[in-house]
């Protein structure tokens, strides 16, 4: 009796920690609420498979609790050998036929939708949106129309459109996936790998690297935000006309422009439309969601990953690679980046 309230106990904590933990969960970072065409696909296979599923194990459950209890050994009945039914054909197929038929009602949807997903995935229409997506440790290089626009992090969509993704890795595999909006595909360093994604709604959806790839793996977050179609042009507009070589107006910014360059980040970050560099490209940095990945956009966090940045994010390129950098001197070029802004369409355009 005790060995039997133990393994409940067990079973009935499983239960409730399943239970906190799938509370978990964020709005604009679940498979469960779509807000796209790749995501909303999915849920209905998810839907259908768990109707199946769930009439499987009604079925069985039932037949169980009748048998245990019109079968089971009565008193008096120690030595009773019941009928022997082995071999019995109508039930043979019967339990053969009817999961025949529930795995090709599971199977043909599934099939249709995988082919449907995948059939114009590799196409560069000319006049669709193609970016070329670099998976890096541990962060995303967004390359619009064949170097029109470079961009990290922040991948701008408009809604309702298809947006064709032609995805690489520079170094190991990593998996693209903002569960929102479509299904998970894998950056391999060679041969190319190819997705569109489709938001239904403005939004900010989360995307994370769904690929163990190195110490920091499970930061190497990115958004997609969706805006209107108008907001999008916009957003290519002012992208097209960024002067990586603006001076800023105050002068800490351009006091911070100048450290900016002396210790060679330049060397790394590019800002503008050049081609992707050993780190994220900087354009439009000020409007950031969110920087290395996971750190809120403030200049306190800005000046923390710039004087360390293994304790933010162990494992980055970024480590080692510039002579120490004073507080007073990261501040500095903090407020210039933080000054970045080369557009009015930014992720608080989003309704
Ligand atoms: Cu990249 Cu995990």
């Amino acid at each position: 009796m005790k060995g039997w309230l133990g393994n409940f106990k067990v079973l009935f904590l499983l239960g409730m920690l399943a239970l906190v933990l799938t509370g978990c969960g964020r709005e604009n970072l679940t498979a469960l609420i779509p807000k796209g065409y790749g995501a909303q696909t999915s849920m209905d296979l998810i839907i259908l498979t768990t109707i199946v599923m769930t009439f499987v194990f009604l079925v069985v459950m039932v037949v169980y609790t009748i048998v245990l209890f019109r079968f089971r050994r009565k008193k008096g009945q120690e030595d009773y050998v019941p009928k022997q039914v082995e071999g019995h054909k109508m039930l043979e197929t019967v339990w053969t036929v009817i999961p025949i038929i529930l795995v090709i009602i599971i199977a043909i949807p599934t099939t249709i939708a995988t082919f449907d997903l995948a059939s114009e995935a590799g196409s560069k229409e000319d006049d669709a949106i193609n970016v070329d997506v670099t998976g890096n440790q541990f962060w995303w290089h967004f390359n619009y129309n064949d170097g029109e626009i470079q961009t990290s992090q922040d991948l701008y969509v408009p809604v309702g459109e298809k947006v064709f993704l032609h995805m690489l890795s520079s170094d190991v595999v990593h998996s693209f996936w903002v569960p929102s909006i479509a299904g998970k595909m894998d950056l391999n360093p060679e041969n190319e790998n190819t997705m569109y994604i489709e938001a239904y709604e403005e939004g900010i959806y989360w995307g994370k690297c769904a690929e163990l790839c190195g110490p920091a793996h499970s930061l190497m977050d990115f958004k997609v935000i969706a805006v209107s179609p108008e907001e999008y042009d916009q957003w290519v507009a002012d992208m097209k006309d960024v002067d990586p070589d603006a001076e800023p107006e105050d002068a800490v910014a351009q006091e911070g422009k100048e450290l900016f360059e002396q210790n060679n980040c330049i060397g790394c970050h590019a800002i503008g439309d050049s081609p992707a560099g050993q780190g994220p490209n900087l354009t439009n940095f000020g409007n950031r969601t969110e920087f290395a990945g996971i750190l809120e956009p403030t200049k306190e966090n800005l000046v923390d990953w710039i004087v360390d940045p293994e304790s933010i994010k162990p494992g980055n390129k970024m480590t080692g690679m510039y002579p120490d950098v004073s507080e007073d001197d990261a501040e500095k070029i903090a407020e210039y980046l933080m000054q970045l802004k080369d557009t009015d369409v930014t992720p608080d355009s989003v309704k």
